[in-house]
C-alpha cells in the first residue's frame, strides 16, 4: 500500500508528459529544404520546368526550346531542386553574372530554396564583380527576396515590361569587384 502510495506521488510529482508541440509549417518546410538538393538542370526536366515556368511567369514565360537553350547555352548555370519546385539560371560573360531567371512553386515558398538556388549560382564567382538582374517595380515578392540577399538597385528602365512597368536593375558586388578595386588603387 505504502509502495503504490509513492509511486502516486512519484507520478504527481513528474506531472502527466507533456505532448511534444507540432511542428510549424515553417518548421517543416525549413527541414523539407535542409533535405533538398541543388543539382544542374537536365534536358528530362524540360517539362516540368515548362510547366513551372508557365505558371510563375504566365504570358512572358520561356519556351521549352528557350528553356532548352538556357540549359545548353554558353556561359550558362541552370541548377534546380531536385524535386522541381524551383529552378534558378544566370549567364556569364566576362565578370558579370546575370541573373536571369529564379523561380519557386508557390506552395514551396518561404522556405529558403530560392536561396539554396542562389547560393549555389554564386559558388565559383568569386573572380567575377557583379551580379546583375533585372526585376519590375511591381514584383514584391521578387524584390522583398533581392534586397534580403543583399542586392541593391543601381538604374531603373522605363517601360521595360509589356504590362508598361519599369524595370529596376539590381546589383550584388561580388569578391572581384574588391579585388580590381585595390589592384586600380595600387597602379
Ligand atoms: C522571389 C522568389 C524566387 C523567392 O523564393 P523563396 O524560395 O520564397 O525565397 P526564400 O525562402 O529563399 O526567401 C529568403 C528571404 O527573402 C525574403 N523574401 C522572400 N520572399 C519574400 C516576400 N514575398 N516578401 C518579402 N520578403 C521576401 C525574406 O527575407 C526571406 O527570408 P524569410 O523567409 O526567413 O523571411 C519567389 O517568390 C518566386 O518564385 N516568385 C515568382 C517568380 C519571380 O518573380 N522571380 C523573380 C523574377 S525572375
Amino acid at each position: 500500500m505504502a509502495r503504490s502510495r509513492s509511486r502516486r506521488r512519484a507520478r504527481r510529482i513528474a506531472g502527466p508528459r507533456a505532448p511534444l508541440p507540432p511542428p510549424t509549417r515553417r518548421g517543416r518546410r525549413r527541414t523539407q529544404k535542409a533535405r533538398l538538393v541543388i543539382r544542374p538542370a537536365v534536358l528530362a526536366d524540360l517539362p516540368a520546368l515548362s510547366a513551372l515556368e508557365q505558371e510563375l511567369f504566365g504570358p512572358d514565360a520561356w519556351s521549352e526550346q528557350l528553356i532548352r537553350q538556357e540549359i545548353e547555352g554558353p556561359g550558362r548555370r541552370f541548377v534546380v531542386a531536385d524535386d522541381l519546385s524551383g529552378y534558378a539560371v544566370t549567364m556569364t560573360a566576362g565578370d558579370i553574372v546575370d541573373l536571369l531567371r529564379i523561380g519557386v512553386r508557390p506552395d514551396a515558398r518561404r522556405s529558403g530554396i530560392a536561396s539554396r538556388l542562389l547560393d549555389e549560382l554564386l559558388v565559383g564567382t568569386d573572380d567575377a564583380s557583379r551580379m546583375l538582374l533585372e526585376v519590375s517595380v511591381t514584383n514584391s515578392e521578387a524584390l522583398g527576396f533581392y534586397v534580403a540577399r543583399q542586392f541593391s538597385v543601381i538604374d531603373v528602365r522605363p517601360h521595360y515590361y509589356r504590362d508598361g512597368s519599369e524595370a529596376l536593375v539590381m546589383c550584388r558586388w561580388l569578391p572581384g569587384a574588391a579585388r580590381a578595386e585595390t589592384a586600380t588603387s595600387h597602379d
